[in-house]
């Protein structure tokens, strides 16, 4: 954390007034970093699934929170010490004093605090537990206004856009809705840096599926894969993912789908595998809309962290948001052939309900024939309450054709976490080696990933270097390669700045630069050097930028 804040890639908000926990601000680096993680999970999850990607509020009407559940369920329980008021979140108090898993109940952690005297670090009692909501709640429009809330997850506004969204799909399952965007929670004791945030960056895919049918046409791709999986019992397993769903481990091949792309996705950006694994929710631990959830989680200097919840929300938002919202979100499936199907129907008696009822008959027709079949059938016609009998209809059986089913879909989501995974990158990538006798920090990011990908360093700055090293380092911009010019200070020195921020190749203009055109490529990972001619630069860079190609392969060593 000191080298990121140091470089300029996470910075404490607010810290000229001295700091929020909860909040953090992305400097030039971080950013660069994450928005090069998110072109990444663009084309994993939009281009490369038939998905795509909307943009909705990060402020919410108050309904959408309560047909969601979250406005009554999105809660943590949390203790406040009587003697000096402060709040922590009761699990996470728990896990960090006693070392024990507590249930997310208030029984529970009425429990533990009475049989181990729990109490806060300044030695005084806890208050009763109580269950505490995440959400930032905000009023919108002046005065008593409308109550709404700031989104806890992007999913929500991609639900109740779900009509439109089918429509433009037409209607055929499965697709995929993304979204990047902020989401919000207001988290009881954030201690971890940028673990736990109060604003945060989501991207989450919200993958809609004929229940029936819970496959993949690319898990053939990933099934021989194996995998770390822990399950819900801790039982820890090391198989296939066709295994894995055999034993019914992970319930279906969806899920086993999502995991296997999580994980390549997560290796691409730069995650090491040995401290990557997928661990399955306990009962008591799944969020209030899922039915199975696996997290990937990394190993880091706080443990274990969740990165991304891969969960399976059935069909819980989509019934929700249809019964709070009365609009039907349900889908209609054609069958392959149409069945016939047996029904039983109301066939009005013409010849007794036309004396008997006259100028009402006509409208009485039309009821009966929409009724369902009784002995007794209960009509209003005009304000008035009728009765009728099997004297004026009979029941008859009929063979009707049935073309298809109006179902309501389930959501597979994965929901990927940036700023964790922004954070575990840099922190799996940093790396220290000796070099030249001394110890050098460097940050071993994928090429393609690091903020700055290429260095341009006159090695004196004397107008001579300077013109050359200028020129060329515009040369890059303009063929979008990510530069820096810089001529500040001793060249071994600005080597190890840019081998710390994980910049990939450094170009030195030196002296024979002068004389034959020609500069050094430094590469960051093994610090040896070739000499390239200038005007083959670009080429040469951004075949090395997109692959892992040897510098040896573009010119002779110059310096081991
Ligand atoms: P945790 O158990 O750590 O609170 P969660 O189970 O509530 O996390 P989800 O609701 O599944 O997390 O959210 C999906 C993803 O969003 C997580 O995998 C994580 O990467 C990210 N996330 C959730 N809460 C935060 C937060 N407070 N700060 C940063 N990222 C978060
Ligand atoms: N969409 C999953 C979550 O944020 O809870």
């Amino acid at each position: 954390m000191e080298m990121l804040v140091r470089r300029g890639f996470l910075w404490q908000s607010f810290e000229i007034y001295g700091g929020m926990a909860g909040f953090i601000d992305y400097g030039p680096l971080g950013n660069g970093v994450r928005r090069k993680l998110e072109n990444l999970w663009r084309e994993f999850f939009v281009i490369n699934e038939r998905a795509v990607e909307i943009d909705t509020p990060t402020i919410g009407i108050e309904e959408v929170f309560i047909a969601s559940g979250h406005a009554s369920s999105f809660t943590d329980v949390a203790i406040e010490c009587e003697e000096c008021g402060k709040i922590f979140r009761a699990d996470h108090y728990i896990k960090e004093k006693l070392g024990i898993e507590a249930e997310e109940t208030i029984e529970s952690v009425k429990e533990v605090m009475e049989t181990y005297d729990l109490r806060c670090e300044c030695g005084g009692k806890f208050k009763h537990p109580e269950n505490i909501n995440l959400m930032f709640s905000t009023t919108i429009g002046p005065g008593k206004g409308k109550k709404g809330y700031l989104r806890p997850e992007t999913a929500q506004g991609i639900f109740i856009d779900f009509k439109r969204l089918a429509d433009y799909f037409r209607e055929k399952l499965p697709f995929g809705v993304t979204q990047i965007g902020r989401a919000y929670r207001n988290e009881i004791s954030p201690r971890q840096g940028v673990i736990r945030l109060r604003e945060f960056n989501q991207a989450e895919l919200e993958y809609f599926v004929d229940p029936r049918n819970k496959t993949h046409p690319q898990f053939e791709r990933y099934k021989e894969q194996k995998i770390k999986l822990v399950d819900k019992f801790d039982n820890e397993h090391y198989i296939t993912l066709s295994e894995a769903v055999e034993k019914g481990i992970i319930a279906h091949e969806l899920l086993a789908y999502f995991i296997a792309k999580t994980r390549e996705f997560l290796l691409k950006a730069g995650l090491k595998d040995e401290k990557l694994r997928f661990r399955q929710h306990k009962d008591d631990e799944r969020a209030h809309y899922a039915v199975d959830c696996w997290d990937a989680e990394a190993l880091t200097s706080y443990g274990w962290v969740e990165i991304v919840g891969i969960a399976d929300r059935s069909d819980y938002d989509l019934s929700k948001h249809t019964q709070y919202s009365g609009e039907d979100l349900s889908i209609f499936i054609p069958f392959k052939e149409p069945i016939k199907v047996k029904k039983k129907k109301v066939v009005p008696k013409m010849d007794k309900i036309g004396p008997t009822f006259k100028e009402k008959a006509k409208k009485i027709v039309e009821l009966l024939e929409k009724a369902e079949p009784n002995e007794k059938i209960e009509l209003e016609v005009d304000g008035e309450k009728i009765v009728l009998t099997t004297e004026y209809f009979e029941i008859k059986e009929v063979e009707e054709e049935v073309h298809g089913e109006r179902i309501i879909p389930h959501v597979i989501e994965p929901s990927f976490g940036l700023d964790r995974i922004t954070y575990s990158v840099l922190e799996h990538a940093f790396d220290k080696d000796i070099v030249d006798g001394e110890e050098r920090r460097v940050l071993r990011l994928k090429r393609w990933m690091s903020p700055v990908q290429v260095a341009v360093l006159p090695l004196l700055s004397k107008d001579e270097f300077v013109n050359v090293a200028k020129r060329i380092s515009e040369m890059l911009k303009a063929n979008g390669i990510f530069t820096e010019y810089d001529d500040s200070g001793s060249i071994g020195r600005r080597y190890r700045r840019y081998d710390e921020i994980g910049t990939p190749f450094c170009i030195t203009i030196d002296h024979q630069t002068l004389e034959d055109n020609t500069v050094t490529i430094r590469d960051r990972d093994t610090t040896k050097q070739v000499r390239v001619k200038i005007d083959e630069l670009v080429g040469i860079l951004k075949e090395l930028l997109n692959s892992e190609k040897d510098i040896f392969e573009f010119g002779e060593v110059f310096k081991e």
